[in-house]
C-alpha cells in the first residue's frame, strides 16, 4: 500500500518525506485554506512547492463544479508539474470531466466518494484514483473500512485499473485496516502516520537496551 500525506502544510510534508516512506500528497480546498493560501498565483506556487518536495503524485483539487470550468482549471493545474493529479468531485459534470482528462492523458483523483456505486462510476470514467472518505463514513455511523473492502472487491472482480485511495483517515488503526482491506493507497494526516510507530513495549524494551548498552561500555 502506498502512503500519501493528506495536508498542504509544507513542514509536515517535509517531515513525512524525510521518513523515506512517502509516495505522494493529497490536498483539498479546506487544507489549502488552512495554510492561508489565497488566489490562483499563490495556489499554483504552493502546488509547485509541494511537487518539489515529494517525488510522487500530488492531488490538486479544482475549485469549480461545471464541466467547462473544471476542464479549464484542471489543464492549468496539470501544467504546473508532471506529478499533479487533478482532483475532481464525484458529481455528474465531474464524471464527464474525469472522462475528458482520461482521454487527454491527464491523471485524476475522484474525490468525495461515499458509496460503491460512485466508485464504479469513477472507474468507468477512467479515474486514476478514487477517494472513499472512510472517516466521514464512520462519522455518519456507517463502516468506512467496509466501504474500502467493497470497492476493492468490485474493482478486482471487474478488472478496473483505478487505484483505491482510502481518504479521511483519522487513526493509525484506520491505516492498518485499509491495508488489510487491500487499499492501493492510504492518504493520512502526519499524526496517523507517526502513530504507527508507537507501542509501549517498544519504548520499555528500548529503555532496557539503552541501560544494558551503558553497562557494556
Ligand atoms: C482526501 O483526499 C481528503 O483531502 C481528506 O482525506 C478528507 O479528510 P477529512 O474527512 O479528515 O477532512
Amino acid at each position: 500500500m502506498k502512503f500519501f500525506i493528506d495536508t498542504a502544510n509544507l513542514d509536515q510534508i517535509k517531515e513525512a518525506n524525510d521518513l523515506g516512506i512517502l509516495d505522494g500528497v493529497t490536498t483539498n480546498p479546506t487544507l489549502m485554506a488552512k495554510e492561508g493560501i489565497k488566489g490562483t498565483a499563490a495556489i499554483n506556487a504552493h502546488y509547485k512547492a509541494i511537487c518539489e518536495i515529494v517525488d510522487g503524485p500530488v492531488s490538486a483539487e479544482v475549485l469549480s463544479t461545471t464541466f467547462d470550468e473544471m476542464i479549464a482549471e484542471g489543464k492549468v493545474l496539470a501544467a504546473i508539474h508532471p506529478n499533479i493529479v487533478v482532483k475532481i468531485p464525484m458529481i455528474k459534470d465531474g464524471i464527464k470531466a474525469i472522462k475528458w482528462f482520461t482521454d487527454n492523458g491527464i491523471k485524476t483523483n475522484c474525490t468525495l466518494v461515499f458509496s460503491a456505486g460512485q466508485a464504479i462510476l469513477a472507474a468507468k470514467a477512467g479515474a486514476t484514483f478514487v477517494s472513499p472518505f472512510i472517516g466521514r463514513v464512520d462519522d455518519s455511523n456507517w463502516d468506512g473500512v467496509q466501504l474500502i473492502e467493497d470497492i476493492v472487491s468490485i474493482y478486482n472482480a471487474q478488472g478496473y485499473l483505478t487505484e483505491v485511495l482510502a481518504a479521511s483517515i483519522r487513526t493509525p488503526l484506520h491505516i492498518v485496516k485499509c491495508a488489510e482491506a487491500g487499499a492501493d493507497v492510504c492518504t493520512c494526516p502526519l499524526s496517523s502516520i507517526l502513530g504507527l510507530l508507537k507501542h509501549p513495549l517498544t519504548d520499555l524494551g528500548l529503555q532496557q537496551f539503552i541501560k544494558d548498552a551503558q553497562n557494556m561500555q
